[in-house]
């Protein structure tokens, strides 16, 4: 587990970002919300891209949460359309950089037309040799432990079989490390639901720069943070 990992690692293998705060960085600009979004799909490319120059092999995104849903219409909709402008350049420029992609999530409430873009993307990239990005879009962790627990019993493996590592063999984010440094911008101090199971030794790191803001300069802070933190072996 990580818990032991983690403790002489001084880079994070796995870092897990909660982006937060694209609507008040829209209002600071007097834009509309939208464009805080826009320029937080913006910030993706060059955060991921940043933290796989820096060493990190896992990043994973929560891009649209199972909540999510409840914003007004206007602003899923607007969520969705730059789901697809990632799907047709973000993506692409991911592959570029021999990049697998990954999707955690539910795909049953999204449109088709994503459904198969992200079933494509994450197909193409899936034997690069890069590092992997996983987005979270239309993610709840408790969700993800309620269909890995089903997704187990339908397996009919006999209950007392089932221990973490089998089980971690139901959820989506199957094969990755878990998350070592757990990073929520936008000022708020919660873990909103994101990978419940997987973050459960993971640092928290918490900023109040917004999601658009936070580049390259931000994120070395992050990693310097997460290495000067005393990680004892065997520790909690
Ligand atoms: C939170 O900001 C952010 C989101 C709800 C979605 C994050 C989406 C992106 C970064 C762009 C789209 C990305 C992909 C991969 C399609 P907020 O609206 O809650 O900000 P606020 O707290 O300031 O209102």
């Amino acid at each position: 587990m990580s818990e032991t990992q983690g403790a002489s690692a001084a880079l994070p293998q796995h870092v897990a970002i909660i982006m937060d705060g694209n609507g008040r960085w829209a209002v600071g600009q007097g834009l509309p919300r939208m464009e805080g979004h826009r320029a937080g799909l913006k910030n993706v490319s060059k955060a991921v891209r940043a933290l796989v120059e820096l060493g990190v092999p896992y990043v994973t995104l929560f891009s649209f949460s199972t909540e999510n849903w409840k914003r007004p219409e206007d602003e899923i909709a607007g969520l969705l359309r730059l789901l697809a402008e990632a799907l047709d350049d973000t993506a692409k420029e991911l592959h570029r950089q021999d990049i697998v992609i990954r999707h955690l999530g539910r795909l049953d409430r999204l449109p088709i037309s994503l459904r198969l873009g992200i079933g494509r993307i994450v197909e193409q990239t899936k034997g690069n040799k890069g590092a992997v990005a996983s987005f979270a879009f239309d993610y709840g962790g408790r969700t993800e432990i309620i269909e890995a627990t089903r997704k187990a019993v339908e397996s009919g493996i006999r209950p007392g079989k089932i221990d973490e590592t089998i089980f971690e063999g139901f959820l989506n984010t199957t094969g990755l490390p878990d998350v070592d440094l757990l990073v929520r911008t936008g000022g708020e101090k919660r873990l909103s639901n994101f990978l419940l199971w997987q973050s459960a030794y993971a640092e928290l790191y918490f900023t109040d720069t917004l999601w658009p803001d936070f580049g390259r300069a931000e994120i070395e802070k992050a990693l310097a943070d997460y290495a000067r933190r005393q990680r004892r072996f065997g520790g909690l």
